[in-house]
């Protein structure tokens, strides 16, 4: 009897690793393509923020924002509910970005472009692992 319930607990241990394991590797395949857009992204929309090309930020700002959300997505669907509201956050910044470009007004988007940059390495410090071959991958 004893041993039986050794047995379990270690099938429950293996289960349990099994899980986490399986969480990590389905959130990073699905946000590695999500990221890798969104270090482009930000690329383009400081480099239009420089050339004081309003239109140009508007549209990175809206793919920002759908990115996030996107993001915001695969965190929640795996319970990661503090980078879930990262990501949530992040969308809401990447609109205010985008509503301040439209209005052609590049001076009221650099602030929350700033802050939505600062966010980045907050998350990666949390959540984000590089590998030995240099490739990243999602830690909960
Ligand atoms: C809420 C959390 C979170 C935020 C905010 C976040 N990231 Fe990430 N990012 C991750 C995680 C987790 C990974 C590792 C898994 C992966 O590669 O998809 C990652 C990976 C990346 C990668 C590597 C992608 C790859 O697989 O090669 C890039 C590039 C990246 N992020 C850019 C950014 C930039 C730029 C910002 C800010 C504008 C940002 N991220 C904000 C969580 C976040």
């Amino acid at each position: 009897m004893r041993k039986f319930s050794v047995l379990i607990g270690i099938c429950a241990l293996v289960g349990l690793a099994l899980t986490v394991v399986g969480q990590e590797q389905e959130v990073t395949q699905a946000l590695s393509p999500v990221m890798k857009d969104v270090g482009a992204t930000l690329q383009s929309l400081r480099r239009n923020l420089d050339a004081k090309s309003a239109a140009d930020v508007a549209k990175d700002a809206e793919k920002l924002q759908t990115l996030f959300t996107q993001a915001q997505g695969i965190f929640k669907a795996n319970k990661v509910g503090d980078a879930a509201k990262a990501a949530k956050a992040n969308a809401g910044t990447a609109g205010d970005i985008m509503k301040a470009a439209k209005e052609n007004n590049l001076d009221a988007a650099a602030e929350p472009a700033g802050a939505l940059q600062k966010t980045c390495k907050a998350c990666h410090d949390l959540h984000r692992e590089q590998l030995p071959d240099k490739t990243f991958k999602f830690k909960p």
